[in-house]
C-alpha cells in the first residue's frame, strides 16, 4: 500500500463560472465569459455557464456530498463580477455574502476553503477598458483581493490569487479560444506580465494571509534529438512553464524567452520594481497537470498559444487519451514534480488541479485508472523528497469546461443538467477510499 503523510490535504477543486449559475442574481453583472458564450460560434452548441450546476443555490447539497467523500479541501473560486460587479468601486455585499455562507458552512463541516480569487471571469467592463493587456487591470485585480480578503480573511488560510494564468493570457488574447476571443500575439504578452503584476500586487494587499499562485504547467519533450526538435521543446518549456516560473520565483524573465519574443514585443511595459512585486515570496505553489507535451519543428501556424514560436508541432506522443484529447501520462506529472524541487526549490507545492474528461456515466473505469495513475505518482514524488503537501481533483461536479460546453464531463460526481440531480460516480467512491486511507 502506497501511503502519505497523515497531513496530506485531499481535496476537489471547481471554479466560479463552471458550476455556479445564477449570473445574473444578487447584482452580479456580466464578465467576459458571458459576453463570449453570447457571441455565435464561440462556445460548442451554443453552451453558457448561465445555469451551470446550479451551486450557488445548490452548495448546501454540494458541500453535503465533500463531506460524504472526506474530503480536507475545497478548492473554489470568488467570481469578480459578484463581489464588484463593475471591477472597481464599491463591493456588492450580496456576492460577498454567497462566499460567507459557503465558507461556513465547509467549515461548520471540517472542509478547509482554498479560495482561488481569479478563475478567468472579469468584469466586462474591466475589458471594455482594454482588459489584461492594460496595467490598470492588475491595480483593479489588487483592490478586489482587497475586498475579499477584508471578508474571509478571519475564516479562510490559504488564498491563491490566479488559476493558469496561461490561459488567461494565451487562449484570452492570442488564440482567442478563451474569452475575450482576441487575436493579438503582442498583447497576449502584456497580458502575461500584467497577469503576474496583479498576482503580485495582489500579495501585497493581504498582509499576513498566506497565499498562493496555481499555474499549469507542463512537461516538455523534443520528438528527437535533432536541433530543431530540441529548440522546439526549450520555447514551448520556455512559453508554458518559465514565462511563469521565473518572474514568480526568480525574479526574472528568461532570457531566450525575451529572445524568442523579439519580433513580435520588446518587454519596455515592464517598469521599474514589477520583477520585485511579481516575485514576492508566496506560500505554496499550485500546479495544474493534465497531460504531457511532445512537441517538434515544423511549419508556422497562426495563431498560435505559442506566441513567437508559432512554427513548432504538437507530435503525437502515442498514449491512450481521454474523451477531450488529451494524452494520458502520469511520468510527466511525476517528471514536473522533480523539476520543480530541482529548479524552483524552496516552495512548498499542491497538486492544484488533476483529473479526466470520459464520456461514461457513473461508472467511469477511465477516471478511477486516470486519478490512480497520477495520485500513484504524486506518491513517487514525495518518496523521493519533493515537498508537494496535497492533491486536488479536478473537478467536484461535472461542469462547464468553457469552449467545450457541457459535452466534456470532469466531475467526481455526475450532474444530470436537466434535473440537476447528483449522483457520485465510481470514482467518486475510489477518492473517497483513498482520503479514507491515506493512500491506495
Ligand atoms: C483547467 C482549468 C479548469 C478546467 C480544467 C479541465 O485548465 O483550470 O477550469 O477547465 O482545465
Amino acid at each position: 500500500m502506497t501511503t502519505f503523510e497523515p497531513g496530506f490535504l485531499w481535496g476537489a477543486a471547481t471554479s466560479s463560472y463552471q458550476i455556479e449559475g445564477a449570473v445574473a442574481e444578487d447584482g452580479r453583472l456580466p464578465s467576459i465569459w458571458d459576453t463570449f458564450c453570447a457571441t455565435p460560434g464561440k462556445v460548442d452548441n451554443g453552451d453558457s455557464g448561465a445555469v451551470a450546476a446550479d451551486h450557488y443555490h445548490r452548495y448546501p447539497e454540494d458541500v453535503a456530498i465533500m463531506r460524504e467523500l472526506g474530503l480536507g479541501a475545497y478548492r473554489f473560486s470568488v467570481a469578480w463580477p459578484r463581489v464588484q460587479p463593475l471591477g472597481s468601486g464599491a463591493a456588492d455585499q450580496r456576492g460577498l455574502d454567497f462566499y460567507r455562507r459557503l465558507v461556513d458552512t465547509l467549515l461548520d463541516n471540517d472542509i478547509q476553503p482554498w479560495p482561488t480569487l481569479y478563475h478567468w471571469d472579469l468584469p466586462q467592463p474591466l475589458e471594455d477598458a482594454g482588459g489584461w493587456p492594460e496595467r490598470d487591470t492588475a491595480l483593479r485585480f489588487a483592490e478586489y483581493a482587497q475586498i475579499v480578503h477584508e471578508a474571509l480573511g478571519d475564516r479562510v488560510a490559504h488564498w491563491t490569487t490566479l488559476n493558469e494564468p496561461w490561459c488567461s493570457a494565451f487562449l484570452g488574447y492570442a488564440t482567442g479560444r478563451h474569452a475575450p476571443g482576441r487575436q493579438e500575439p503582442a498583447a497576449s504578452i502584456r497580458a502575461a506580465h500584467h497577469l503576474l503584476l496583479g498576482h503580485g500586487l495582489a500579495v501585497q494587499a493581504m498582509p499576513d494571509a498566506r497565499v498562493g499562485i496555481t499555474l499549469n504547467l507542463s512537461h516538455v519533450t523534443a520528438g528527437s534529438n535533432a536541433d530543431g526538435d530540441v529548440d522546439a521543446a526549450r520555447r514551448i518549456d520556455g512559453m508554458q512553464n518559465r514565462i511563469f516560473l521565473d518572474p514568480l520565483l526568480l525574479a526574472e524573465y528568461p532570457a531566450d524567452v525575451v529572445r524568442d519574443l523579439e519580433p513580435v514585443t520588446g518587454f519596455g511595459f515592464v517598469q521599474e520594481d514589477d520583477l520585485k512585486t511579481i516575485a514576492a515570496p508566496i506560500d505554496f505553489l499550485g500546479v495544474n497537470y493534465y497531460s504531457p507535451m511532445l512537441v517538434g519543428h515544423g511549419t508556422e501556424t497562426r495563431p498560435s498559444a505559442y506566441v513567437g514560436s508559432e512554427h513548432v508541432r504538437h507530435l503525437d506522443g502515442g498514449r491512450a487519451r481521454t474523451s477531450i484529447g488529451w494524452e494520458i501520462d502520469p511520468r510527466g506529472l511525476l517528471d514536473l514534480l522533480l523539476r520543480l524541487d530541482r529548479e524552483y526549490p524552496d516552495v512548498p507545492l499542491y497538486v492544484t488541479e488533476n483529473g479526466a474528461a470520459f464520456d461514461d456515466e457513473v461508472h467511469d473505469a477511465g477516471r478511477v485508472a486516470y486519478l490512480d495513475g497520477h495520485v500513484r505518482a504524486c506518491a513517487d514524488a514525495v518518496s523521493r523528497g519533493v515537498a508537494l503537501k496535497g492533491y486536488f481533483a479536478w473537478s467536484l461536479l461535472d461542469n462547464f469546461e468553457w469552449s467545450f460546453g457541457y459535452a466534456q464531463r470532469f466531475g467526481l460526481v455526475h450532474v444530470d443538467y436537466d434535473t440537476q440531480r447528483r449522483t457520485p460516480k465510481d470514482s467518486a467512491r475510489w477518492y473517497a477510499g483513498v482520503i479514507r486511507r491515506g493512500g491506495l
